[in-house]
């Protein structure tokens, strides 16, 4: 795994570029990130190019023997562009444009913007596709960033009711899809169709599903254009796009189909404060992140595309959260080696310097802006030190993968019934779940290939399609899903056919009906002499045979049939930890419970242990079998945010 970071060398002085460029190779990064805000200084003035200052600046960092990554500017229209041609600004749901003084104002629908990003894309990919130093190409920056994915322009709305004609065909395969006879909603032409933006009450929710398919299509379409140029004129190397943490509104495994490398953005402790995590969890993992956050995105992420990697690392305080604690000392050490144990091709740090100027001089840097080095350098520089001791990663397939489904995730942000937390939540929740029992997971997608598990969790994953369902029922997996899984068609219809889930038939189960609740309902669960809460959801399941669990009040909770299971709440924590239990054991997985700070990776015979908690943690305490083994880094006992990792013989 290489070490990275990201640079703006139009931000310093050209005195500087050398011994930055010396600096980070000393250092022991070998890839830079540039480019991708720079337009206004690539083309200062209409058609008129300054290639001297990027030509400079790339010959530094290739004297240093630095490879490149060079973004595409396009996140960052510059005024002029913007005053020639106001249409390419994205428009809001009131039909206010967004305007230009910060970044990604333009609507990806926007015709004019297309043209344009061809233009600058072609004239980059033309300058530097064969420059020895670049090895990597970004496309723009973090795609729907800043509830960008959407606008309601007029080239995005001509472009929608194309999109919806490409789909239906005819209006009225629309009108019978989506069930506009409801509240007189029927349209007799496609020319008819809006957004559904500033309705009077909650729109339409088919008409929402397909806005946001359609979203976050424009995203991929765009974002095609791009890839299209760079592999004409800069063959041979990959092409990358930085996806943002925990966001949904952008279909990554459709977006990934264009690029070799799918990379994120790593903020963890930026995203824990602005997560709907408990105070106690915020408190807690305040200078850490939430253990599971990172994973959670290596995994969707390492899911995506043949290759993935880590674009930006948070490398100290952010300065967009409400509140920006540094992080713990190892933290930035830690994190590295997590993304080095889920199989990442690099980490890169963001950003090089701290900025005295403009919106994020109070984001850290790995150097001051007077270039002093920061907390976060010298666990680099131990990083490199113990990374020449810890053998490549072996990518192997693990026992247990969980189903996310885009269309699903949206279907729960329009239509959540109750307060459940989020569009990621269930699937977060089962991740956590997972990574206490100590497992290595696997995301799966609906076109992945799901043979060679032992157990597949759908996380309330509310569309499934019958191809897919097939695919779950014959991989020989053990099954488990929760409430809502395949609840609805495609359409963001009920799904009548086989008693409302086609999971629940499977396990034998007709859902009768449902209900959500808030957190004091009198409802529980009884399993094996215990009680537990259920969760915000709960449906009454009919069974013949086959009941596990009941509800308080009598009603089957849990049913098996063959190998699947269906769980007829979103359960919490602990009631989530002895299904899981269980099902392991059928399944045949051993399991552990490493509790709440403590995480382990396996990767072949070598096994990455972190602790992102203030307490020293015991390995043997937690672990069964810690004999015949040998030291790579760290020891039995890890220190508070630090990492052991060891060979089993
Ligand atoms: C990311 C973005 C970077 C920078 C960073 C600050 O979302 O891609 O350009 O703004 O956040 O944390």
């Amino acid at each position: 795994m290489k070490l990275g970071v990201c640079y703006y060398p139009e931000h310093w002085s050209r005195n500087d570029w050398g011994d930055d460029a010396r600096s980070m190779r000393e250092l022991g990064l070998s890839l830079v990130r540039i480019g991708e805000f720079a337009w206004s200084r690539i083309e200062p003035f209409p058609g008129q190019f300054d290639w001297e200052w990027l030509d400079q600046a790339l010959a530094h960092l290739h004297q240093e023997g630095l490879q490149v990554i060079m973004g595409t500017p396009t996140a960052t229209p510059p005024k002029w562009l913007v005053d020639r041609h106001p249409d390419i600004l994205p428009v809001d749901e009131f039909g206010h444009p967004r305007r230009f003084g910060s970044r990604r104002h333009y609507c990806f629908s926007s015709q004019t913007y297309r043209a344009e990003t061809k233009r600058i894309v072609e004239a980059i990919a033309r300058r530097y596709g064969e420059h020895p130093a670049i090895v990597m190409w970004q496309t723009d920056n973090e795609f729907g960033h800043h509830g960008s994915d959407e606008s309601f322009s007029e080239d995005a709305i001509a472009a929608f009711r194309k999109w919806l004609e490409q789909r239906y065909q005819t209006i009225e395969a629309l009108n019978a899809a989506w069930g506009t006879v409801f509240w007189s909603q029927e349209y007799n032409a496609f020319e008819e169709v809006d957004p559904p933006a500033h309705c009077v009450t909650e729109p339409h929710p088919a008409h929402r599903l397909d806005w946001r398919r359609f979203c976050s299509d424009q995203m991929c379409g765009y974002n095609q254009l791009q890839v299209d140029i760079i592999r004409r004129l800069s063959p041979g190397r990959e092409v990358t796009h930085n996806f943002i943490g925990d966001f949904y509104r952008l279909d990554h495994r459709n977006i990934s189909r264009s690029l070799d490398v799918a990379t994120w953005d790593s903020y963890p402790i930026g995203l824990l404060s602005e997560s709907n995590a408990s105070d106690e969890g915020k408190a807690r993992w305040l200078r850490s992140g939430d253990p599971d956050f990172a994973a959670f995105n290596h995994d969707v992420f390492r899911a995506c595309a043949p290759k993935w990697g880590v674009m930006e690392q948070q490398p100290g305080p952010v300065n967009w959260a409400t509140y920006n604690p540094a992080p713990a000392p190892g933290m930035v050490r830690l994190w590295t080696w997590e993304a080095f144990a889920h199989g990442a091709e690099f980490v890169s740090y963001f950003r090089w310097r701290q900025l005295p100027f403009a919106q994020e001089q109070m984001h850290a840097g790995l150097l001051s802006a007077d270039r002093k080095a920061q907390n976060a350098v010298p666990e680099i520089q131990r990083f490199c030190d113990e990374r020449k001791r810890v053998p490549a990663i072996e990518a192997s397939r693990p026992d247990v993968a969980i189903l996310i489904d885009y269309s699903s995730l949206w279907h729960h942000e329009i239509q959540p019934h109750g307060n459940l937390d989020g569009p990621l939540s269930p699937a977060r929740a089962l991740y956590s779940a997972c990574r206490r029992k100590g497992w290595n997971i696997d995301f799966i997608f609906p076109d992945s290939d799901m043979s060679g598990y032992k157990l597949i969790l759908v996380p309330s994953v509310r569309i499934i399609a019958e191809s897919t369902a097939e695919k779950l029922l014959s991989s020989g997996a053990v099954l488990l899903a929760f409430a809502l899984s395949g609840s609805r068609t495609e359409s963001a219809q009920t799904a009548f056919g086989s008693q409302r889930s086609v999971l629940a038939a499977a396990a034998g189960v007709q859902i009768d009906e449902f209900e959500s609740l808030p957190p004091f309902s009198d409802v529980n669960l009884s399993y094996d002499g215990n009680t537990f809460p259920i969760g915000p959801w709960r449906e009454q399941l009919v069974a013949s045979g086959g009941v596990h669990a009941r509800f308080s009040d009598g009603a089957p909770a849990w049913v098996k049939q063959d190998n699947v299971n269906y769980v007829g709440c979103l359960p919490d924590r602990a009631l989530l930890s002895v299904i899981l239990d269980e099902v392991a054991d059928e399944a045949g997985i051993t399991r552990f419970d490493v509790g709440d700070d403590f995480r382990i990776r396996r990767a072949g015979d070598v096994h990455f242990a972190f602790n992102y908690g203030s307490r020293p943690i015991d390995l043997s305490a937690v672990l069964t079998d810690m004999t015949s083994i040998e030291w790579i880094i760290g020891e039995e006992t890890i220190p508070p945010f630090d990492i052991s990792v060891w060979r089993k013989l």
